[in-house]
């Protein structure tokens, strides 16, 4: 089969892999039918991330067809048509019985990590009765590829631990495909305002036309004045820190509101100064957190209720043959104003 492979820091290629097998009795193996690309892929092709040695199928995204499935797996049979969780998650465990999945202990954040990936024609996933989620009927599979990380990465790092109320006020710092999908998700709740920040022009048009109240463009240094300025002075009820970077997550200590809470999604590389000389008297709350996509089954519902459509952040569509292409469009999405790239088998 055709599989994507991180080849070490740099290093990748589309290469020609045995069809992988069942190792354990809760494993199935799926037919790829769509995936897409991570920014998180493209830290690991940096070499970013030590857990993923050269040689991985990458890849913890996509939807699929079962195409065999272990003795022990009673919730699936072949030709199930099937969404796969970024998450691996064995239900047994200490951190899986408090719906901690992204801490399983044999588990987790797994797949195109420490195991091969979903972008190729076939993966194995493990804990199949526990990871993988059956289609509704008639639903969109484009827009379920969005569904298994971005989506509840978005709502529960974000939305879910932002504590995003009816009539709240919010800012989302980073408009990239996680900062979208808090956006969209952001509006289950009904928040009276919903700022968007970023450096990119079209991120931020994006952002307004997928339900903000107002973008923020902070190249200027200026975007504390802003957001103070539409918010009376208040500052904001929830901050979402969507980029990673220590200048963005300083700037959510200088937006939230007394009383408000700032809710990291960033994966920080480096040390982030934490002002308590500022914060210590202001009743914030500060959360991070991995996603657990314990959402999951929620944000199906809300799919199939057509009450929001997180097809809009495919900006492109690629065959898996192409997907060096796909990387190359993803990788520079300021140029190509890529936000997900879909990619079919
Ligand atoms: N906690 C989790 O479980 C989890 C899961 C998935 C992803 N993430 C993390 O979420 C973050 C966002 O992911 P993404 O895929 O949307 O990333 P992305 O790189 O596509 O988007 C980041 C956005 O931030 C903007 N940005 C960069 N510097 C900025 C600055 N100084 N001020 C304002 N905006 C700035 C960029 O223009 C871009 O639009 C990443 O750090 C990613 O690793 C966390
Ligand atoms: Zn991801
Ligand atoms: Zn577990």
């Amino acid at each position: 089969m055709k599989a994507f492979v991180y080849r070490g820091p740099g290093q990748k290629a589309l290469e020609e892999r045995p069809i992988p097998v069942l190792e354990a009795p809760t494993d199935a193996i799926v037919k790829i039918t769509r995936t897409t690309i991570c920014g998180t892929d493209l830290h690991i092709l940096k070499g970013d991330v030590p857990s993923c040695p050269p040689g991985r199928i990458l890849g913890h995204e996509g939807v699929g067809v079962i195409e065999t499935v272990g003795s022990a797996v009673t919730a699936f049979k072949p030709r199930d048509r099937v969404l796969i969780s970024c998450i691996s998650a064995c239900g047994k465990c200490e951190f899986c019985r408090k719906l901690m999945y992204s801490h399983c202990s044999t588990g987790g954040w797994i797949l195109g990590n420490t195991i091969d990936g979903t972008q190729a024609e076939y993966v194995r996933t493990p804990y199949a009765d526990s990871s993988l989620y059956h289609i509704p009927a008639g639903a969109d599979e484009e827009a379920l590829v969005m569904l298994s990380d971005i989506l509840p990465t978005g709502f529960e790092c974000g939305v879910l631990n932002g504590k995003v109320q009816p009539g709240n006020t919010v800012a989302i710092v980073g408009a990239g495909p996680i900062g979208l999908a808090a956006l969209l998700t952001a509006q289950f709740y009904s928040p009276a305002e919903i700022i968007m920040i970023d450096l990119d022009e079209n991120r931020l048009e994006v952002a307004m036309k997928f339900g903000a109240t107002a973008a923020v463009n902070s190249a200027d240094g200026k975007a504390v004045e802003a957001v103070l300025k539409l918010t009376n002075g208040r500052g904001v009820d929830t901050v979402i820190e969507a980029v990673g970077i220590p200048a963005t997550f300083e700037l959510c200590q200088k937006l939230v509101a007394a009383g408000g809470t700032i809710a990291n999604i960033g994966v920080h590389g480096s040390k982030v100064d934490l002002h308590l000389e500022n914060l210590w008297d202001r009743n914030v709350t500060i959360t991070t957190r991995l996603v657990d996509t314990v959402s999951t089954p929620m944000l199906l519902n809300i799919l199939r209720s057509h009450k929001f459509d997180p097809r809009l952040l495919i900006t492109h569509r690629f065959k898996l043959a192409q997907i060096l292409e796909a990387y190359e469009t993803f990788a520079h999405a300021a140029k190509t104003q890529a936000l997900k790239v879909l990619i079919e088998t």
